[in-house]
């Protein structure tokens, strides 16, 4: 590109130059200004013909520079193309159950790592019950969720949801089941309604349904500001909102479907301790028979649940109560201790 664009140039001013040098030596020769004029505009035409010509060679010449560079492309979009999923659909489709889950001595390690991200983990969690993760970051937490939601499959063992393998229901049935709030929340162009009431495939949602939901999430307040309320825009990937908002309106989004599952992953951490506490409180008069699962790194947010599991690297350190396993894990112990006075801790 570099040395084609000065020889390109040249080339146009060369010909250019030597168009005008022979068009003014025959304009020159010629007698009458009627004959002059006709030369005259018969250079310019040519001129612009010769153009056309340059430019088209040069065209040519941009061709063979980009197309390697798409054939390259080309190949790494077909290879993409041409991957045969992993995740195979199952066989199960739709049915209603209570949101049962219980994980049977999973083991995980991610295609291609060397080691271990969880090492036999085994717990269970009954229609209505919260079941809480709790450790440091790296410990595998969200590992957990991603074996849930199917997004990988188990390395050893067997991930049940309602008493069913989840590779063997169709992914649509199995996250028909499932509210998730990730970890980082995402919002899409369009607006608040359609945020919230978005991926919903069994019903249309209304408007109050997804003033309920929102209420739920601790949303209502800041939306019902905002300029145009439900139908307020929200910017691509949520920008015109902020983190704490658009975490709100994720879980509202995740509470307007009406899950079987709720999972939520790290869902509160952009919440003031506040919001945080009612947030919950409301969502425990709604989620009462509808099964939680809770990832968080503030003891507060989990001290409630029913089970608590505690993760430290890949391993399950502790499972119980609260108050059981301050007693009984030492690692538990020491992430309280971090957070909580002792006041707290004997509340
Ligand atoms: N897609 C992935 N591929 C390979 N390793 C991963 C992937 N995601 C996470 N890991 C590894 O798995 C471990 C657990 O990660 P994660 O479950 O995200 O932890 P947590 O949510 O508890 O912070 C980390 O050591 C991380 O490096
Ligand atoms: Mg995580």
């Amino acid at each position: 590109m570099a040395l084609m664009m000065p020889i390109m140039s040249s080339v146009i001013g060369l010909l250019s130059l030597s168009i005008y040098w022979i068009g003014a030596y025959l304009i020159d020769a010629a007698t009458g200004i009627p004959a002059q004029i006709a030369l005259f505009s018969n250079m310019i035409v040519y001129l612009a013909y010769a153009m056309q010509v340059v430019m088209g060679f040069m065209m040519l010449v941009i061709l063979f520079f980009i197309l390697p560079r798409a054939m390259v492309s080309a190949r790494r979009i077909e290879e993409v193309i041409e991957t045969e999923p992993s995740i195979k659909d199952g066989t199960v489709a739709a049915r209603p159950g209570n949101g049962e889950i219980e994980f049977d001595k999973v083991s995980f390690k991610y295609p291609g790592a060397a080691d271990y991200v969880l090492r036999d983990i085994s717990f269970k969690a009954y229609k209505g019950e919260t079941v809480a993760f709790i450790g440091s970051t790296g410990s595998g937490k969200s590992t957990i969720v991603n074996l849930l939601l199917r997004s990988y499959d188990v390395t050893d063992g067997k991930v049940l949801v309602d008493g069913v393998d989840v590779r063997d229901y169709t992914l649509e049935a199995l996250h028909q089941k499932m509210g998730y709030v990730p970890q980082k929340a995402t919002l899409f162009s369009g607006t608040v309604f359609s945020n919230v009431a978005y991926g919903d495939m069994s019903s249309e949602r209304t408007e109050a349904d997804v003033r309920t939901a929102a209420t739920i999430a601790q949303a209502a307040e800041f939306v019902e500001a905002m300029d145009g309320g439900y139908n307020a825009s929200i910017a691509q990937g949520g920008t015109n909102v902020s983190g704490g908002q658009k975490q709100r309106l994720s879980i509202a989004r995740a509470v307007c479907r009406r899950p079987e599952i709720y999972i939520f992953d790290d869902s509160f951490s952009a919440l003031d301790y506040r919001t945080d506490r009612c947030l919950r409180s409301a969502l425990k008069k709604e989620t009462a028979d509808v099964t939680s699962v809770i990832v968080a790194q503030r003891v507060g947010t989990i001290m409630d649940a029913d089970r608590i599991v505690v993760l430290d690297n890949g391993s399950v350190a502790g499972i119980g109560k609260h108050r059981e396993l301050l007693d009984t894990c030492p690692v538990y112990r020491e992430i309280v201790e971090s957070q909580l006075t002792e006041e707290d801790m004997r509340r």
